[in-house]
């Protein structure tokens, strides 16, 4: 039943958008991730043909614990199914099951200066008082590169942090396709108006991060429970003033950022937002309603999660079909690529 609605889904696809994205199953997935990424995913899956993909192997940049990697690789397909992901809409699979990508990352990498991967702040970031740096960790923008050449993406979806990788990944496509003719399409990032980049409540002047989900009051984790969400957000580092208004004032941060998180979720304007507040009674009723929203939006999520976990037989089926899906196109690719790079002979083609 369901294979039948994806093969008339794919027969009009062409006429589509196509749609990449990734996620990391490292950490915990927390609300930055959910409205930075996968809300916009879910909402775009009608009218584009899209690829959603749990980057396993950007994960191993830093260590993993292996079963608690494989757990949360699960853990995370389980969460974006229960988000609204429709396996009759959009293809979800695994990165090492497409060993596609490892080898398209190969091939881009003895094309890819050094200079250009060493400038991305990301890398600037995670290596800055590291004793030993990864290769991996370098090369990390590379890999992503591959991931989203080899489905000739139209639209990338991702909060502000990974643009540069992004727009890295079209300076890469450019390059090879002046070197061995047209080849790659040329990707887009697709960053949201709101909601690209929700800050940390415990210090809303860094980004909300699944490295730092950990820490109490740093983020709201997908999988928390109402009390502790409520408790998070209480706690949420605000200012004194008072004033319930959007701001770019780093001073206005936290209100900000709460103010943002509302808007996301309830999909009203800025005017909107702020006429809500209009007669709040100070921080104490932004945060309570805040959380009443972040509460009332995650536990379909939870619940949905908990449903797919306790049978998971169906969740192991839906990403094998995924990978095969994702092979369907990333293979035939490949071959292209390593045909113009001289790697592959013509009428030797695997099949
Ligand atoms: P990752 O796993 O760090 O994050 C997944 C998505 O969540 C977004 N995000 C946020 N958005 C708003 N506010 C935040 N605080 C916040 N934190 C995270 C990220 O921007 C991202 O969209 N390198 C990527 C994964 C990747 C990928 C790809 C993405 C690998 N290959 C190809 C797109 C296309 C990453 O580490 O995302």
């Amino acid at each position: 039943m369901m294979e039948d609605k994806f093969n008339a889904v794919s027969n009009t696809a062409k006429l589509k958008k196509r749609v990449f994205s990734g996620v990391q199953p490292s950490g915990d997935v927390q609300l930055g991730n959910y409205l930075g990424a996968f809300k916009q995913w879910v909402q775009g899956q009608q009218e584009k043909e899209n690829f959603f993909c749990i980057v396993d192997m950007h994960a191993l940049t830093v260590y993993q614990e292996p079963a608690k990697l494989l757990e949360q690789t699960k853990m995370l397909a389980a969460l974006l199914f229960a988000s609204g992901i429709d396996p009759n809409r959009s293809t979800l699979f695994v990165q090492s099951q497409v060993t596609a990508h490892a080898e398209a990352c190969w091939i881009l990498n003895c094309m890819t200066p050094i200079g250009w991967l060493e400038r991305m702040t990301q890398y600037k970031d995670k290596s800055l008082n590291q004793e030993r740096v990864s290769v991996g960790l370098l090369d990390y923008p590379v890999l992503m590169a591959g991931d989203i050449l080899l489905y000739d993406t139209n639209e990338v979806p991702v909060g502000e942090d990974q643009k540069q990788h992004v727009e890295l990944s079209r300076d890469i496509a450019q390059r090879f396709n002046r070197i061995y003719g047209d080849t790659f399409v040329i990707p887009e990032p697709v960053i949201p108006e709101v909601g690209a980049r929700i800050m940390g409540l415990d210090n809303p002047l860094i980004k909300m991060s699944k490295s730092h989900a950990h820490i109490k009051g740093h983020a709201i984790r997908l999988l928390d429970d109402d009390k502790e969400i409520e408790r998070t957000i209480k706690r949420a580092v605000t200012d004194s003033d008072n004033v319930i208004q959007f701001s770019r004032e780093p001073e206005k941060a936290g209100v900000n950022n709460l103010l943002g998180i509302y808007k996301v979720i309830t999909g009203r304007t800025i005017n909107q937002v702020e006429s809500d507040f209009q007669d709040a009674r100070g921080y104490g009723d932004l945060k309570a309603r805040v959380s009443e929203v972040v509460i009332e939006e995650l536990q379909p999520i939870k619940k949905k999660y908990s449903e797919i976990m306790d049978d998971s037989s169906e969740l192991d089926r839906l990403l094998i079909r995924g990978a095969e899906r994702a092979r369907s196109y990333a293979d035939p690719k490949l071959m292209d690529i390593k045909e113009r790079v001289g790697l592959v002979l013509p009428g030797n083609l695997v099949k």
